[in-house]
């Protein structure tokens, strides 16, 4: 069947394939460490189960509006009110089935054929593909360990020019776990004034996975006009083990750019599911305390890896202060990311996420999302093959 010339942009994903083989070599009997989950390895906490069962039980079944329930789209701006002293309406916010269909219809909202999409590399391999899919061009703007993973105002002077349309900032990020500090994002932002045009496209999914006091904060709580033109995305899965409830949502700075957003999930998925929006007004009033002591269990977990992979040879991981990835660089292994995540697979039994995808073949990335026993039992597989090499 002939495809359409959109679809055929879109890479087939070489971290599905990765996944898929782990998944079969378990089954098969074989035992795996997967350090390659992008979810929280802890279950939703029970009082946010609860109120999606009380929901259910009182017939919350039926649609709910479009861009979501006015309680859900309520509670999401006190959240963003009291976490980044941001000020939106209901009218601006736009509840989709995760963050990634909040981005992906933002885009769609401002993308016109050939527009320009700065994307900060390593980046979230999910934005490229849906920059393809809509017809933009995604413009890579490199970071490396010497920036932190960060983009500095010379770096993003290097690809931005009037006609750029939106800049991708995510942070803490995946796959580095960098996180912004205020100061960083100040430098930023005097380089955006110049550029009036450009929308900025604020990721924060990972807000509430941050390390030693790091602070988050959000690019649109540090100046009025860069707030009138940046969409804060952020969600549930992440910050309240909720990943497969799919809740996400585009906090918009005008009702117009709301609008059209909403338009697109009108005509396309409707509502997020009924009962799992009264869950998602229950996390974000009460879940602050669990999600604080999953950060700090994620914390132990980020000091054991880093330390341990630091100590392998040729092995040089990222210290994160958010998130939860560790970004190894591999470079002097000698072996591209994507064969040397099979060879770990294969030869190691540690499944770990190839580089290349989020557009570094330096690095794998190893997701600390699991339990502490895994981390060192990894730990000691990569140690005795990297022995071997
Ligand atoms: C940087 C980033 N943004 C957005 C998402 C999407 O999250 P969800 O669709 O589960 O809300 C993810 C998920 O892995 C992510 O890593």
């Amino acid at each position: 069947m002939e495809l359409s010339r959109r679809v055929v942009a879109v890479a087939p994903s070489v971290t599905l394939a990765i996944a898929a083989r782990a998944k079969q070599m378990q089954a098969s009997g074989l035992d795996i460490i997967s350090l390659s989950a992008g979810e929280p390895d802890f279950d939703t906490p029970s009082y946010i189960k609860q109120a999606a069962i009380e929901a259910l039980q009182k017939g919350d079944t039926k649609y709910t509006p479009a861009t979501g329930t006015l309680e859900l789209r309520k509670a999401i701006c006190e959240k963003l009110s009291r976490d980044q002293n941001l000020s939106f309406t209901p009218e601006q916010i736009i509840v989709g089935t995760g963050a990634k269909h909040a981005i992906f219809n933002v885009l769609f909202a401002l993308l016109n054929e050939g527009d320009e999409v700065l994307i900060p590399s390593p980046y979230w391999l999910s934005y490229p593909e849906m920059v393809a899919v809509l017809g933009g061009k995604s413009i890579f703007l490199k970071t490396t360990e010497t920036t932190d993973f960060k983009l500095t105002p010379e770096i993003l002077k290097t690809g931005i020019h009037p006609k750029s349309k939106i800049l991708i900032l995510n942070s803490p990020s995946n796959p580095t776990g960098a996180v912004y500090t205020r100061e960083e994002l100040v430098g930023l932002v005097q380089v955006l004034k110049e550029f009036p045009r450009l929308v900025i496209l604020s990721d924060e999914i990972y807000e509430k996975l941050i390390f030693d006091g790091f602070k988050h904060y959000s690019i649109a709580s540090l100046d009025p006009e860069i707030a009138r033109r940046t969409v804060v995305i952020n969600g549930h899965s992440k910050a309240y083990a909720m990943t497969g409830w799919r809740l996400g949502y585009a906090a918009c700075p005008d009702k117009e750019l709301a609008k059209a957003v909403g338009g697109i999930q009108i005509h396309s998925t409707s509502n997020p599911t009924s009962f799992a929006q009264a869950g998602g007004v229950l996390a974000l009033q009460k879940g602050e305390d669990d999600a604080a002591q999953m950060c700090r269990s994620y914390e132990k977990r980020r000091n054991l890896l880093f330390e341990q992979i630091k100590a392998l040879p040729k092995m040089k991981p990222f210290r994160p202060q958010g998130a939860f990835y560790l970004f190894v660089n591999t470079r002097e292994i000698g072996i591209d990311s994507v064969k040397l995540s099979e060879r770990l697979l294969e030869e190691a039994h540690v499944a770990v996420v190839p580089g290349k995808p989020f557009g570094s073949d330096d690095h794998i990335r190893l997701s600390f999302a699991t339990s502490e026993k895994n981390l060192q039992e990894a730990v000691r597989r990569l140690a005795a093959w990297l022995n071997k090499q």
